[in-house]
């Protein structure tokens, strides 16, 4: 059997096919082949895809605008060897805690290009970020404006800040993943804002250069964007606006959301009315850089035929919480025959002890049997991200897939690893 691209769903990473085989290939690389050498589960990214998604925002951006920056929103993928590729395809970094600093320096982003965020910075981490040298620091409370300049001037020197605000827009998603409306713990509400801008420029070493909002996550629709713009223009003029991230991506093939270049005109000509068109735009996207260059590698235990089909797998709310957190809906197939006719509607479930562990619900497979390799893919943003050790369950490795080489770039965790912290 062979097929083309265009009979898998476009949730795939770029360049899978099904090869000559008749198997599932990602990154060049025969995804059976992959689950045997590498084991199950596994995190597979397609490295080209990453590379094109990090490239179609730069050029999106470079053609209807000259003084931008892309920042990857470190948050969905933080592994090493995605920082690298992303630092490598000349974009900056949001990162939201001291860890996730130290992974993007590692990760090889100059300290210049990294933005610190987050919502309750410590003591440690606000050191940590002046002692790198840290481009931006995006100033979230009161608290905080204080806390930085206490230590700015206790180290002596001066720190460019952003600030961020809750424009009071509500994208249309999860209540879990939207950020900007008023009754938030993120950032600062409108007339909060106006009292900030005031306190840190008395403060003498903080240097306000503009401001920040990120409205919320999987956003399908632009038109918040322009919401949220008309209420931070009206906070003055600065030299620099964030517009965060948030652009959706494809789960599964029925989900069509905005292509990058469409978001980008739209949310850059939403700047150029409302801000004019000299300031540096700054974008911060994660899930629409890297959901769809991977896909996760699982192998069937069993299958219980009850009142439903439940296909188990190897993994589950261990490598990928998402269902369980939002009700995230996956596509699935099998590897070796990923167009076969599906003959049976199966839920696929994790490994886990909760009956909410269930990766896909109601998803046609065909005849699926124990060590068949199920694939899911758009696993890139927020699976690795989230993934935890709940019932003892080792983190999955991640493997770059380019041309048909396959590289571990972060192994599987061991039992040792488990028990590493262990004191005695
Ligand atoms: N900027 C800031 C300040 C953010 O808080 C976030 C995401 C982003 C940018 C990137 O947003 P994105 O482009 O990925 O939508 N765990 C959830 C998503 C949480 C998003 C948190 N903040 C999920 O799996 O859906």
């Amino acid at each position: 059997m062979s097929a083309t691209a265009a009979q898998l769903s476009h949730v795939y990473p770029l360049g899978t096919r099904v090869n000559e085989h008749g198997r599932l290939e990602v990154g060049g690389c025969d995804a059976v082949e992959l689950a045997r050498e590498f084991g199950t589960p596994a995190y597979i990214v397609a490295e080209d895809d990453l590379r094109a998604r990090a490239r179609s925002f730069v050029e999106a951006m470079a053609s209807c605008h000259s003084n931008f920056d892309i920042l990857f929103a470190s948050k969905a993928f933080p592994c090493t060897a995605v920082y690298r590729v992303l630092a490598d395809e000349g974009l900056s970094c949001d990162v939201a805690s001291g860890g996730e600093l130290a992974l993007a320096l590692k990760g090889g982003f100059e300290a210049g290009r990294i933005y610190l965020h987050g919502n309750a910075k410590s003591e440690t981490e606000l050191r940590e970020a002046l002692a790198a040298g840290v481009g931006h620091i995006v100033l979230d409370s009161f608290d905080e404006l204080q806390r930085l300049q206490r230590i700015a001037a206790e180290l002596d020197c001066r720190q460019e800040v952003l600030l961020r605000v809750t424009p009071d827009v509500s994208g249309d998603t999860h209540a879990a993943i939207s950020t900007g409306q008023a009754d938030s713990k993120f950032g600062f509400g409108i007339d909060d804002a106006r009292r900030a801008i005031v306190a840190v420029g008395e403060q003498p070493n903080l240097e306000l250069v503009g401001l920040h909002c990120h409205i919320g996550s999987q956003l399908f629709e632009l038109a918040p964007f322009r919401h949220a713009v008309e209420a931070i223009a009206s906070l003055g003029d600065f030299p620099v606006y964030n517009l965060g991230g948030g652009l959706a991506a494809a789960y599964t093939a029925s989900q069509h959301p905005p292509a990058v270049a469409d978001y980008v005109d739209a949310v850059v000509t939403v700047a150029h009315d409302l801000l004019g068109t000299q300031k540096r735009l700054l974008l911060e996207p994660g899930r629409a850089l890297v959901a769809n260059s991977t896909v996760t590698l699982y192998t069937v235990e069993t299958v219980k035929r009850n009142i439903s089909t439940w296909v188990a797998v190897d993994g589950g709310m261990s490598d990928n919480l998402r269902p369980m957190l939002y009700g995230s809906v996956y596509e699935a197939l099998i590897a070796d025959r990923p167009l076969a006719p599906a003959t049976e509607r199966c839920h696929v479930a994790g490994k886990h002890c909760e009956s909410g562990d269930v990766i896909v619900r109601d998803i046609p497979l065909p005849a699926p049997v124990p060590g068949d390799v199920v694939v899911t893919p758009v696993t890139g943003a927020y699976g690795h991200a989230l993934a935890n050790n709940y019932n003892g369950v080792p983190r999955p490795p991640v493997i770059f897939c380019r041309a048909g080489d396959a590289r571990l770039v972060m192994r599987r965790e061991t039992y040792d690893d488990l028990a590493g912290r262990d004191t005695s």
